[in-house]
């Protein structure tokens, strides 16, 4: 996405992604309402329907089908669409729907953003005097770290109010582009910010929750005709597939072709997308900029219309990252199509709506140069419109009529956004119990680093405005004298002289914290990383400070992708350490409120936090997720690297410690196979049991064996506080090539000091134990599988048998 903010980076400007981004990149003050002419602001508009509306258009809306709501949409939107000449359907096509009045449809954009909080990136949304600014909450990475489901619905549920309010007066559209579920591959990627991590299964959990969040309309989760089902805004799962390539040594994501084994296509990079539209039901999908195996994923009809729209039944639009028709003519020259032949591949391929002009531009001459069908065209706008009758768009939404200006910015969003970076705070190091601090016992604090008066960085990317910031120096005064020194002239810490005065702040104070990290300026849309490891002199600040602080320090990370800081988690002299994200507006209070104790740490790392050389073992352009002996690939993901790190997956400790005791679970699962039950070879490891029978396709089972899994998380420590229980499993001794062991659920539960708490999960066999084979078949595997409860140690057994 955003490719025109992705070129403002790249002319040079290396300062806060976020100026850039509140910088309007499109002209701003445009209403994405549907006004029939071109009023700026403060529209009156309602809904389409509306007889007074037509009245003023000198029509007579009676006569139109498409606005009568006894209908049902199919024959509206036909009706609607029947009305158009093709000249005037292509002008619909775009991101920016023109409308045509002499019909009485207006004109709609299509393009908003609230990746993690109503956004201005994006032309469909804009902030002014009335409404000057929404929630900002963290970034997604922070947010994933929570392991919460109902967090991640929850703040969905709050972005979608608030891109309500704003649609009431004219400053939202209804149609949002987020969220972003690409898997974080490789740990250089630039937009790990705007993700929920490495695991495929953990960010389609996210996926559905933000999306239902999103999008249902309370009372309407559940309907026989999705094409029907109301939505509260339209949410869109992007960026599909195979995209996580920015700006790597000169390859960049406009020219990238991803070279996918269909294996990893089905178990890693797809499996997020179908999660989002099978169980979140998303109205919309994005294809890429990429090719995948050679084609460019916006015209790929197996993609597109037969995966997303066919195999997963997708009820809602596919959009195009913005360009990327342009980008595959341009950059990648496919099949050295001309425009024209291009929009008419795309078409046809099953992309409803271009962000962007081509196809506004050039699909009227594609169907007078023969190269695609009208009726080709007639099936997008459809898919289009029925989005915008189940938005309400054309007949109102009596719901959601009354908010307004007071449901932006309240007091409980504020909060639920500080709660988000709480409960994602990761606590990676603690010695001796240095924290909590005490306040009592600390008055004076050294506040020293980079990001120790960090404001817009805590918002990361595709941010709107905030309702207000709480930095960590703001937020530390509040509990003690602050002491503030940077230590560093930016991020990039260019020379050390600046760490003398930070060293000094640290010898005469009572406890010293650092907040140090990345930014945009390393981390970015269209800006991989080189390597792990902090930025120029930060290593130095940190040891030097360090050494001689008069009190306990602690370390304070913001970054998306994680960072080799071995050296820290070896100094003796560095007592704590937390991964704080990028932690939205209220980040400087969620980060003293767990220094203090206010809160107890919960939150689990979201990915792997690699060793500097692990860049060194692999290119970033290689897709393939299992170790590659003869490459010296050494695997990607906890699901397939083998070695060691400095923190793992799911790594994050607490102020209390916490004892399970599994209470109960199945042990076994026969399969009663019938003559038409075909056993599927599996490759095995040298000398390896191997089963007679060894693994049946999940499609040919009627996969409704379940087992279920009941776990009593005991808090044996002083503190109230929750623990994140993940469960793994793990495939039979002997399998070769397969994942070491794989996320199947997660849950997050509070438990008081002292007290005990059941925890129960039921796993379907075939979703939580199956294994995809090299030609990407999904399958059942005979043997001992394991059950891992995180890692704390206790596992158990789960054979898996066919009987004839
Ligand atoms: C909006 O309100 C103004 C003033 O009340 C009125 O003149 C105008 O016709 C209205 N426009 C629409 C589209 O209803
Ligand atoms: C998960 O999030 C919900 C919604 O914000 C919150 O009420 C709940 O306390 C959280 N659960 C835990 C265990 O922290
Ligand atoms: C929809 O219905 C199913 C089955 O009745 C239920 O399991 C599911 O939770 C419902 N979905 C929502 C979002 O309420
Ligand atoms: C799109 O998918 C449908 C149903 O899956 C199929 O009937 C149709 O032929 C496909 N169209 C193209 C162009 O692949
Ligand atoms: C698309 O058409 C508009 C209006 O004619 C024109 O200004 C613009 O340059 C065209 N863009 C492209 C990429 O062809
Ligand atoms: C913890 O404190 C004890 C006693 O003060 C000390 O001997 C020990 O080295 C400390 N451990 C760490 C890891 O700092
Ligand atoms: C902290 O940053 C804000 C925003 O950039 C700035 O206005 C303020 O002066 C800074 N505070 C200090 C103490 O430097
Ligand atoms: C050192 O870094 C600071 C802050 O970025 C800068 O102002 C100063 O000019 C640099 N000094 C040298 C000698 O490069
Ligand atoms: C690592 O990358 C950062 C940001 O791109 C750069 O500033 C730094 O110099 C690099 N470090 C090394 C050791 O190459
Ligand atoms: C084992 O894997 C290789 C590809 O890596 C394949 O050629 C071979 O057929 C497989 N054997 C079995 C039994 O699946
Ligand atoms: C991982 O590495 C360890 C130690 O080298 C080895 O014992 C183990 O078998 C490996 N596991 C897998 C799944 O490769
Ligand atoms: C977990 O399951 C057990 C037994 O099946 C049941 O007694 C208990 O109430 C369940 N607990 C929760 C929290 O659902």
């Amino acid at each position: 996405m955003d490719r025109v903010l992705n070129l403002i980076l790249c002319i040079g400007l290396s300062v806060a992604f976020v100026s850039c981004a509140n910088a309007r990149i499109v002209p701003t003050n445009s209403s994405p309402l549907g006004h029939d002419d071109a009023t700026p602001t403060g529209s009156n508009f309602t809904h389409v329907c509306d007889p007074s509306r037509f009245d003023q258009l000198g029509l007579d809306m009676s006569i139109f089908g498409y606005c009568d709501s006894s209908l049902p949409y199919n024959v509206r939107v036909k009706d609607l669409v029947d009305r158009m000449t093709l000249a005037e359907k292509v002008r619909q096509l775009g991101d920016l729907a023109y409308g045509v009045p002499r019909i009485g449809l207006p004109k709609y954009e299509w393009w908003s953003e609230a990746l993690h909080g109503v956004s201005n990136v994006g032309p469909g949304t804009f902030f002014d005097d009335l409404v000057p600014g929404a929630t900002s909450f963290p970034p997604v990475i922070l947010t994933a770290a929570s392991f919460n489901e109902s967090l991640w619905k929850k703040i969905g549920q709050a972005v979608s109010t608030e891109a309500r309010a704003m649609y009431n007066l004219g400053r939202a559209g209804l149609t949002y582009w987020s969220p972003n579920v690409n898997v974080v591959r490789d740990p250089r990627w630039g937009r790990t910010t705007e993700t929920p991590g490495e695991d495929p299964f953990v960010v389609g959990k996210y996926a559905a929750n933000y999306v239902r969040g999103l999008q249902d309309v309370e009372g309407h989760e559940n309907y026989t005709d999705l094409n029907s089902r109301p939505l509260k805004i339209s949410s869109c799962c992007k960026h599909y597939a195979a995209y996580d390539v920015d700006n790597w040594m000169g390859v960049d994501r406009f020219h990238f072709n991803a070279r996918a084994a269909e294996q990893d296509m089905v178990e890693t990079f797809l499996r997020p997308f179908e999660m989002c539209v099978k169980e979140g039901d998303v109205s919309s999908v994005m294809c890429s900029y990429n090719r995948v195996n050679g084609i460019p994923t916006c015209a790929d009809a197996r993609l597109l219309n037969q995966t997303v729209r066919g195999e997963w039944d997708l009820h809602g639009y596919i959009v195009s990252d913005c360009d990327s028709i342009e980008v595959m003519v341009d950059n990648h020259k496919f099949l050295g199509d001309t425009k024209e032949d291009a929009v008419a591949r795309t078409l046809k391929a099953g992309l409803d709506l271009d962000c962007g002009v081509y196809y506004t531009n050039f699909t009227a001459n594609a169907v007078v140069q023969g190269k695609v069908r009208e009726t080709d065209i007639d099936k997008s706008l459809k898919n289009l419109y029925v989005v915008l009758m189940r938005l309400g768009f054309f007949d109102g939404n009596p719901q959601y009529k009354s908010l307004g200006k007071d449901d932006v910015c309240t007091d409980q969003n504020i909060e639920l956004a500080t709660e988000a970076a709480r409960e994602g705070i990761v606590l990676l190091k603690n010695d001796n119990d240095t924290l909590p601090l005490n306040s009592a016992n600390f008055k004076t604090l050294a506040v020293v680093g980079p990001h120790a008066n960090a404001t817009t960085v805590m918002l990361g990317n595709y941010a709107g405005v905030p309702c207000q910031i709480t930095s960590p120096i703001d937020a530390f005064s509040k509990h003690g004298e602050v002491n503030y020194k940077m230590g560093c002239g930016e991020v990039a810490c260019r020379n050390e002289s600046l760490i003398f005065p930070a060293m000094e702040a640290a010898k005469h104070s009572d406890a010293t914290i650092i907040v140090a990290g990345l930014d945009s300026s390393v981390e970015a849309e269209g800006l991989d990383r080189d390597n792990l490891t902090l930025p120029g002199y930060q290593t130095q600040l940190i040891n030097q400070v360090a050494k001689v602080a008069k009190g306990p320090v602690i370390l304070v990370i913001m970054s998306a992708g994680g960072v080799d800081i071995s050296f820290a988690k070896s100094n003796t002299n560095i007592k704590a350490i937390l991964w704080a994200g990028y932690p939205g507006e209220e980040g400087g209070r969620a980060i003293a409120d767990v220094v203090y104790g206010h809160h107890n740490p919960g939150g689990r790392l979201p990915l792997t936090w690699h060793e500097a050389n692990y860049v060194d073992m692999l290119p970033m352009t290689s897709l393939r997720l299992r170790p590659v002996d003869e490459l010296g690939y050494p695997g990607r993901t906890y699901k397939f690297f083998n070695g060691s790190t400095v923190y793992p997956f799911g790594y994050g400790l607490s102020y209390t410690q916490f004892n399970y005791k599994l209470a109960s679970s199945k042990r076994s699962i026969h399969v009663k196979l019938n003559k038409y039950h075909h056993c599927r070879e599996l490759n095995y490891t040298c000398g390896a049991y191997r089963p007679p029978c060894p693994a049946i396709h999940i499609e040919d089972l009627e996969c409704k064996d379940h087992f279920d899994v009941e776990i009593e998380v005991q808090n044996v420590g002083k503190r109230d506080g929750s623990e994140v229980v993940i469960i793994y499993s793990k495939p039979p001794e002997g399998i070769a090539a397969t994942y070491i062991k794989q996320v199947i659920g997660f849950k997050r539960v509070f438990v008081a000091a002292g007290a005990s708490e059941k925890v129960n999960f039921s796993f379907n066999a075939c979703q939580s134990l199956k294994v995809v084979d090299y030609a990407a078949n999904s399958l059942l595997p005979a043997g001992g599988h394991t059950i891992i409860v995180g890692d704390s140690g206790v596992s158990f057994p789960i054979q898996v048998k066919f009987d004839h």
